[in-house]
């Protein structure tokens, strides 16, 4: 499949941010219904600015599914983009301003070393576990989970996903994020000895395939570089130097963060949690940070914060910057269809089974 990519010229990065944001304004005047902008919430002010639907990962799913915008423009990451084009129609077309923008989580599995996994579970245990992916994935994943009788989830989704798992089947095979997996099966009542890692490195050896046997959850040893580089000593710092603070963190988060953490949940979850807190509470927050400061500038009343300064940066998320956006916008005014994404047609049925059913889950 041939992409016409293209990159902003070095002649826009001299225009101010009020002028950036009129020439936005402008070409989003003169498109009107036909275009439609998602903005995923941790993209920077300036893109949120531009958003006809900030959302989470499933948030903006489902309002891809519903649109009838010829043109959606998606300032998140690839495989956000790609569920979008996935859920609309062959005469809609999605674009990503920044056709690098990934995501380091999604391609640590990819579909070769996962169906080899898969083979060597099968013969373990002489049955399917039912597939699961995490919506940060690559699209040959979602398709195999499709193919296979599993289901997509998003971190909002993960549990009502891994409840209608273990309805089917006793054993769940979970993919890319290994704390997504260990966090939200946890918080279900899974024990830790039903719960193991696959580590393709590790020998198959009587104990691997005792553990492989017993478990009720088999991991795939993702992570997300962000989330994973908050810690325990975070929570002991901030708990110390602020009594009383509430800490909260994503799932993605590792699992000593989690369980020590007062409240667990979705980026959806946090902001909820967090709006509805008292004026005057104070909040450490485990996520990406332009969320985390667009809250705390949000609610002056209550003191909101980072769980770490250091970590937190989703550096794929910012290569989306308002002037890739700009320029986007450009292109497609004058006709020019560059960085549109375009599910390959092989897959699209199969990971389409997948998808509709993690939307279909009751809410
Ligand atoms: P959400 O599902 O909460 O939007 O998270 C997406 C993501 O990439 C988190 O790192
Ligand atoms: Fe991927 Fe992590 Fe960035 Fe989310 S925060 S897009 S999981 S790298």
């Amino acid at each position: 499949m041939n992409i016409n990519i293209s990159y902003p010229p070095s002649n826009l990065s001299r225009l101010s941010n009020a002028e950036i944001d009129r020439r936005i304004k402008k070409i989003r005047d003169w498109f009107g219904r036909r275009l439609l902008i998602l903005v995923h919430h941790y993209q920077q002010d300036q893109i949120v600015r531009q958003a006809d639907a900030i959302g989470d990962s499933f948030a903006l799913s489902r309002r891809a599914a519903e649109t009838d915008a010829e043109f959606i423009v998606f300032c998140g990451v690839h495989f956000m983009a790609e569920t979008a084009d996935l859920l609309t129609t062959a005469q809609q077309k999605v674009f990503l301003p920044n056709i690098d923008a990934g995501c380091s989580l999604a391609d640590m599995a990819d579909i070769g070393a996962v169906t080899y996994a898969w083979q060597k579970i099968q013969e373990i245990t002489r049955d399917n576990p039912i597939p699961v992916t995490y919506i940060n994935s690559h699209l040959d994943l979602k398709a195999f989970c499709g193919q296979n009788g599993g289901i997509v989830c998003t971190s909002s989704s993960a549990q009502a996903a891994l409840e209608w798992a273990w309805e089917q089947k006793s054993k769940v095979f979970f993919f890319p994020d290994q704390h997504l997996g260990r966090n939200v099966a946890t918080k279900m009542g899974i024990a830790p000895e039903e719960i193991i890692m696959y580590d393709p490195k590790r020998p198959v050896d009587a104990e691997f395939m005792r553990q492989i046997k017993n478990a009720r959850l088999i991991l795939w040893n993702g992570f997300c570089c962000v989330h994973q580089a908050f810690f325990m000593s975070d929570i002991e710092r901030l708990r110390k130097s602020i009594p009383g603070i509430k800490i909260i963190v994503h799932p993605e988060c590792p699992a000593e963060v989690a369980r020590n953490a007062d409240f667990m949940g979705s980026t959806e979850y946090i902001i909820r949690t967090v709006s509805a807190g008292e004026p005057g509470s104070a909040w450490g927050v485990g996520t990406e940070r332009n969320l985390v400061y667009r809250l705390a500038k949000q609610f002056p009343d209550r003191q909101v914060i980072l769980l770490n300064e250091k970590a937190s940066m989703c550096r794929t998320m910012a290569m989306i910057t308002p002037i890739h956006l700009l320029y986007q916008l450009e292109c497609l005014s004058a006709g020019n269809l560059v960085n549109q994404v375009m599910v390959p047609e092989n897959l699209r049925a199969d990971a389409l089974i997948a998808v509709q059913k993690m939307l279909d889950l009751p809410k």
